[in-house]
């Protein structure tokens, strides 16, 4: 292996892909692309999506195929560099099984039925380690404490992940085992394929990435995340004193690139360059640029 490797860690959906109300700069997705197919670079994304959609955004957008899929909230991992096909971490998921104890998401959906403001999220997919529900948005915080108190009440330990949806103007809430969220899932993939932790950079947008981004990873949240959780992050990355990992994007770019607004994946450009600017040379190879082109 190469010794001076980066891991390229990031969210899809309004991260990489340019799928919120904001615009996206025409150039941001090809300059993600050029740090993407650097020999030292691996990639993988980390999403809430089941693999067949994520599959399918990455086709829609034209993002470069990943090394690694970490899907469902952290609850699925899938090692994409050996065959066409992702092939499913089974390792990952007895982990995750046990923690269950028998328990899966049909189980759990029987037994959470009922609890107020929690709709299940119809039309997609139930995975076996993740049931997720949509929540009107000025009901989340009741609907939070509702859920608590029955799985408290069912003794069942549970990772709770709360996120908003800003086009639909949705709220969701994820309920997954105890050891699965994208920083868990993630830490688990560093350990196991040996990476360096200082070289793995992670960019996100939302409730579901917040933990990988107060994390001691690098991370970005793109310029288009929602101006509360940029503040409640970077107060709360001051608290954890992990402020220097935590960057928020702005469109803050070298003079010799593109001007970019910082959101999707022009943040995620910019939050590399913050913490690995020996890199920009990548960008002045020919044809990384078309200004230079
Ligand atoms: C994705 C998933 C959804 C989940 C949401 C937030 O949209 O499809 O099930 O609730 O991410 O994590
Ligand atoms: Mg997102």
């Amino acid at each position: 292996m190469f010794a001076d490797e980066y891991h390229l860690c990031a969210d899809l959906d309004r991260t990489l892909l340019p799928n919120g109300l904001a615009k996206e700069s025409p150039e941001a997705r090809r300059l993600f692309s050029v740090i993407a197919r650097q020999p030292n670079v691996s990639l993988t994304y980390l999403t809430g999506r089941d693999v067949h959609r994520a599959l399918r955004a990455i086709d829609q957008y034209d993002l470069p195929l990943p090394d690694f899929l970490i899907t469902d909230v952290g609850s699925s991992l899938y090692d994409c560099r050996l065959t066409d096909e992702p092939v499913l971490v089974d390792e990952w998921s007895e982990r995750l099984r046990q923690d269950w104890r028998g328990e899966n998401s049909d189980s759990l959906m029987q037994k959470l039925a009922g609890v107020p403001g929690l709709a299940p999220q119809c039309g997609l997919p139930r995975t076996e380690l993740k049931l997720s529900f949509n929540v009107e948005i000025n009901e989340m915080d009741r609907a939070l404490s509702a859920l608590r108190v029955r799985l408290m009440e069912l003794g069942i330990q549970a990772s709770v992940i709360s996120s908003t949806e800003e086009v639909l103007g949705v709220g969701m809430i994820d309920v997954l085992p105890p050891s699965a969220n994208k920083k868990l899932a993630l830490d688990w993939l560093v350990q196991h394929v040996k990476w360096h932790r200082s070289r793995v950079f992670f960019a996100g947008d939302s409730g579901n990435d917040i933990d990988v981004l107060l994390s001691p990873y690098p991370a970005v949240l793109v310029a288009n995340a929602e101006q509360h959780l940029k503040d409640r992050l970077m107060e709360a990355a001051r608290v954890r004193v992990c402020a220097d990992n935590l960057y928020v994007a702005s469109g803050q770019l070298p003079a010799e690139l593109p001007s970019m607004n910082g959101n999707y994946a022009a943040g995620v450009v910019e939050g590399f360059l913050h913490f690995f600017p020996e890199n920009l040379s990548w960008f002045r190879a020919r044809d990384s640029l078309s200004v230079a082109s």
